[in-house]
C-alpha cells in the first residue's frame, strides 16, 4: 500500500482485535455509488473540470468485459473468455462535509484489473499494475470541503493482451471505500492478532498495531484492547502494551464450528477515545505432519478442498458477496472444507465468508514470477512490484482464521532453473517478516528433487504437488521429512447433462500437448467421470490417491466451479471451462454427488444419466451412494440386480437397454432401505418452473436471488434435452443482473433478459435496488406454460 510521509509510532501490544468503525472517530463509507464510466481512453479525463456529462452512470463493482459480446477475434482469446479487454476510465464527483476538514481521508480499492492510475482533483496519486491486490491512497492534502466538488478519476488499462491464462475481467471490479479518521489514528494495515499456546484450556493472545500521528504528538496516548467472545460477551480488556492476554477455555474455530471472536482496539488521547478499530478473529491451532498429514485443534483432518478462480459466472469478475456465499454454500453441502484462491489474492469478502462459514484457505499470491506464461502477464511487473504486492496481501489477510497457508506461486517456471532458489527464499522471507504463524507453500509440478529449484531453496514449509498422482507413493522417499499436500488434482472434464458411451472407458482429452482436433462436434464433454486432460486424472482416481496416503495432507480439486476462460479440451467457440464439479451457472454436475458421498456423512444416492433415450439405446446407469451396503436398480418395477462398490471404485454401474418408463434405485444397509431415487422418461417440454433460492432479499442494492428455471413435461419431469428460449420480464424493485445456463459454448449475452435452457435448465440472477418492495419475475417461452414468482426485497 502506498506509504505516506506521516510519522509512524510502532507499538506491539498485548491484546487483540481488528477493524471497521463508525464511532465518531473513524468512518468507513461504501464508495461504490454514482460513478461515471467511459470505455475508451481520454487522458484529459484526469482533470477536475473535464466534462463527463455524456459518460455512462453506474455503481461499482463493475466489470466491463462481462458486458461485451463474445468474439474469437479479441486478443484475449477464448482462454480469457473471448470477451473484450481494453482501456476504460471511471470518474466520481463527490462533496465532503465541512466537518471533515482536518480529518485523514483515504480511498481503498479492493482490486482493479489492471494497471490502474488514480487522480484526485487532478493530482496524481499513483499506479497499481497488479489487478488482484488491494491498495489505498491518502487523499487528505488534495481535498475540498463544503460546497466544493472533488473528483476521483481512475484509468484502467487492460489493453496489453494476452495477459492471463483465464478470464480476468476489466475495471474496478471489487469494492471501494472511503476511510476517515482523526489525524492521530490506528494504522489498521498493521493490526495483527497473534494467537499462541492454544489448547482447550487456554489461548495466549497478543495484539500488534501501529498508530499514525500526523502531529508527532507526545501527549498521553494509550491503546486499550477488548476481546468479545462468540456470544457477544466482553471477556477481557487490557491496556498493557507488550503483554500477552491469556484467555481461559477459548472457543476454538474449525470448519464445523466457525466461532469468531471480536477484538476492538481503542486509541485514547488524554483519556478520550480518538479512534476505534474492530476485527473478527478466530482461535485455532494446526500443524502439518510429514507422515500423518494435517491436524486442526489436535485432530487429524483431511483437507477436502477445491481450487476456485475469482469470477462469478454470469456476473463476471464483479464482486458480489451473496454470489460468493452461494458458491460456498453449494460447496459446503458437498462436504468441501477448503478453498485455494487460484492463483491470486481473493476479494476480502471471500475470506470473511470462509471465516464465517468454516472453510480452510490456501491464499495464493502469484501464477508467475519473472518467467512468463503469457506475454503481458505479471512477469512484466514482478521485479518492481512483487515485494509490495506480497506484503500487502499478507497484511490485509493475516487476521483471517480460515487461512492456514500462504502460497507464493502456482506452477512457477523458475522451479526448473536455479533462479527459483533465490526468488523462493526472498518471497518466503517477505511472508515470514509479516507472519510466522502459518506455513508457506508453493504448488509445484516438478517432483524430481534434483530438478526442482524452488524445493532446493528449502524455504517452503509445505510442498504442494499438482497432479501426477502415480508418483504419490514415491514422494516421501524423494522429499524425506517434508510435509506434503496435493495442491491441485483431477483436471477432469464434463458438460452438465451430456453423456457419451461406453462410460467405462476413459477419454484423455487432450491426449498430449498438440492442438486437440477430435472430441465432440458440438463441443460437449461426457459427464460420466471418464474424461480428463493428459496431465490430470478422473475425480475418482484423484480422490482415491489422496485418501489412501496419510502423508498427503489433503487435496484441492481442479476445480470447484466452472470458470470463464480456459475451455480445455476445446478452443473457440467454447469460452468457459469444463473442469468444474459445478457448472458456471451453479448447477452441480453428477460428480458432485461422488464427493458428497465421500466427504459427508449425510446419506447420498444419486443415479444418472437421465432416462429419456431412443429405442435401441444401451445406457450405462451409474449410482453414487454411501451409508449403504448395496444398491438395487429397477426398470419399470423389474429388478436389474444389486450392485456394491468393488475395490477402490466409488460408484456402481449397470448397462441397461433403454425402455421408456421409470428407473428406480434403492440403497440398502443390512437389507433395510436407506434411500430411493427415481427418474422417469420425459415427454415433450410443456411448462416452465421457477425456483428461487431466496424469496426474501435485502433492499441494499447488492443482494441477489438466484432463480433456477426448469423445463418440465406435462407430468413435471425435467426434460433433459430441453433448449427452449426463456424470456424474462421483471417489474418492481429489482433487476436482472445476469442469466446463464452452464453451456460453455453459448454465445448469448450474460446480461440479456432471455436465455436458452441447456439440458433442461437455465438461471436468472435477480438483484435488489436500494428501494424496498416486491419484485415480480415472469418467465415465458413459445409453446410452454409460463411461470412467475414474487421476491420480496426488504
Ligand atoms: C494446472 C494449472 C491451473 C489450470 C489447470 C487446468 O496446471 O495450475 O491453473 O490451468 O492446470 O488443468
Amino acid at each position: 500500500m502506498v506509504e505516506n510521509s506521516i510519522n509512524r509510532f510502532i507499538f506491539i501490544l498485548a491484546a487483540l482485535s481488528i477493524s471497521f468503525g463508525s464511532f465518531g472517530q473513524r468512518t468507513t463509507t461504501n464508495f461504490n455509488q454514482d460513478w461515471k464510466f467511459y470505455f475508451g481512453d481520454d487522458s484529459a479525463a484526469r482533470e477536475i473540470n473535464y466534462d463527463d456529462g455524456q459518460w455512462r452512470k453506474l455503481n461499482l463493482p463493475h466489470d466491463w468485459s462481462i458486458e461485451g459480446t463474445f468474439s474469437k477475434d479479441y486478443p484475449t482469446t477464448a482462454n480469457q473468455g473471448a470477451l473484450p479487454a481494453g482501456i476504460g476510465w471511471y470518474r466520481k464527483t463527490f462533496k465532503l462535509p465541512a466537518a471533515s476538514k482536518g480529518k485523514r481521508i483515504s480511498i481503498e480499492f479492493d482490486g482493479v484489473y489492471r494497471n490502474s492510475e488514480v487522480w484526485i482533483n487532478g493530482h496524481y496519486l499513483g499506479k497499481r499494475p497488479n489487478g488482484y491486490i488491494s491498495f489505498r491512497y491518502e487523499l487528505t492534502p488534495f481535498l475540498k470541503f463544503g460546497a466544493y466538488n472533488n473528483v476521483i478519476a481512475v484509468k484502467v488499462d487492460n489493453s496489453a493482451q494476452p495477459s492471463s491464462r483465464w478470464y480476468t475481467g476489466s475495471g474496478i471490479y471489487r469494492n471501494v471505500r472511503l476511510i476517515t479518521t482523526n489525524g492521530i489514528a490506528l494504522d489498521d494495515r498493521y493490526v495483527f492478532i497473534h494467537t499462541n499456546n492454544i489448547s482447550e484450556k487456554q489461548a495466549s493472545i497478543r495484539f500488534q498495531t501501529r498508530f499514525i500521528d500526523q502531529f508527532r504528538a507526545d501527549r498521553d496516548i494509550e491503546i486499550v484492547f477488548e476481546i468479545w467472545d462468540p456470544r457477544g460477551k466482553l471477556v477481557t480488556t487490557s491496556n498493557k502494551p507488550w503483554s500477552t492476554i491469556v484467555l481461559p477455555h477459548p472457543k476454538l474455530w474449525s470448519p464445523d464450528t466457525p466461532l469468531l471472536y471480536r477484538g476492538i482496539a481503542k486509541l485514547k488521547r488524554d483519556k478520550k477515545v480518538i479512534d476505534q478499530y474492530e476485527v473478527t478473529f478466530g482461535i485455532r491451532y494446526f500443524n502439518f505432519d510429514s507422515e500423518k498429514g494435517f491436524f486442526l485443534n489436535g485432530e487429524s483432518l483431511k483437507i477436502r478442498g477445491v481450487c476456485m478462480h475469482h469470477d462469478l459466472g454470469a456476473l463476471g469478475a464483479a464482486v458480489n458477496k451473496r454470489a460468493i456465499q452461494r458458491q460456498l454454500e453449494i460447496l459446503k453441502a458437498m462436504g468441501c472444507n477448503a478453498i485455494r484462491t487460484a492463483h491470486n489474492p481473493p476479494a476480502p469478502e471471500l475470506l470473511d465468508l470462509c471465516d464465517e462459514m468454516g472453510f480452510l484457505v490456501m491464499d495464493e499470491a502469484f501464477d508467475m514470477w519473472k518467467k512468463r506464461k503469457n506475454r503481458f502477464d505479471y512477469n512484466v511487473d514482478f521485479n518492481e512490484w512483487h515485494k509490495q504486492d506480497l506484503e500487502d496481501m499478507i497484511k490485509r489477510d493475516r487476521n483471517h482464521p480460515s487461512i492456514i497457508m500462504w502460497s507464493i506461486g502456482n506452477e512457477i517456471r523458475e522451479q526448473f532453473d536455479s533462479t527459483g532458489k533465490t526468488i523462493a527464499k526472498e518471497l518466503v522471507d517477505i511472508v515470514k517478516s509479516l507472519d510466522t504463524t502459518r506455513p508457506v507453500t508453493s504448488a509445484l509440478t516438478e517432483n524430481n528433487p534434483e530438478k526442482n529449484f524452488i524445493y532446493q531453496s528449502h524455504a517452503l514449509d509445505v510442498l504442494g504437488f499438482n497432479y501426477k498422482l502415480f508418483d504419490y507413493p514415491e514422494l516421501p522417499k524423494r522429499f524425506p521429512g517434508e510435509k506434503l499436500i496435493a495442491s491441485e488434482t483431477a483436471s477432469a472434464l464434463a458438460t452438465r447433462g451430456h453423456y457419451d458411451f461406453p462410460s467405462d472407458s476413459n477419454r484423455i482429452w487432450p491426449p498430449d500437448s498438440k492442438p486437440f482436433t477430435t472430441g465432440n462436434a458440438d463441443h460437449t464433454v461426457s459427464a460420466y467421470d471418464h474424461v480428463y486432460a493428459y496431465w490430470g486424472a478422473t475425480h475418482e482416481d484423484s480422490w482415491n490417491a489422496v485418501k489412501k496416503y496419510d502423508f498427503i495432507a489433503g487435496t484441492f480439486v481442479w476445480s470447484g466451479f466452472d470458470f470463464l476462460g480456459e475451455p480445455v479440451p476445446y478452443q473457440w467457440p467454447s469460452r468457459s471451462s469444463y473442469y468444474g464439479i459445478v457448472d458456471l451457472a451453479g448447477f452441480p454436475k453428477d460428480v458432485y454427488y461422488m464427493y458428497q458421498s465421500e466427504w459427508t456423512n449425510k446419506p447420498v444416492l444419486h443415479i444418472f444419466p437421465h432416462w429419456t433415450w431412443a429405442p435401441g439405446d444401451v445406457v450405462d446407469v451409474w449410482a453414487y451412494y454411501n451409508n449403504a451396503d448395496e444398491v438395487e436398480l429397477f426398470l419399470n418395477g423389474k429388478s436389474l440386480g444389486k450392485k456394491r462398490k468393488q475395490g477402490d471404485s466409488l460408484h456402481v454401474m449397470w448397462r441397461v437397454p433403454f425402455q421408456p418408463g421409470t428407473l428406480k434405485a434403492v440403497s440398502t444397509k443390512n437389507g433395510k432401505p436407506v434411500l430411493t431415487s427415481e427418474i422417469k422418461t420425459a415427454g415433450q417440454p410443456a411448462k416452465i418452473k421457477l425456483i428461487a433460492d431466496r424469496k426474501l432479499i435485502n433492499a441494499n442494492g447488492e443482494d441477489l436471488s438466484f432463480v433456477t428455471v426448469q423445463i418440465l413435461d406435462a407430468n413435471n419431469n425435467l426434460v433433459p434435452y430441453a433448449d427452449n428460449l426463456v424470456k424474462f420480464s421483471l417489474t418492481g424493485e429489482g433487476f436482472i443482473a445476469g442469466v446463464d445456463n452452464g453451456n460453455p459454448t453459448s454465445m448469448e449475452s450474460f446480461k440479456a433478459s432471455e436465455r436458452k435452457s441447456f439440458n433442461g435448465l437455465c438461471l436468472a440472477i435477480i438483484q435488489s435496488t436500494m428501494k424496498k418492495g416486491k419484485i415480480h419475475l415472469a418467465a415465458n417461452s413459445t409453446g410452454l406454460q409460463s411461470d412467475n414468482l414474487i421476491i420480496e426485497s426488504k
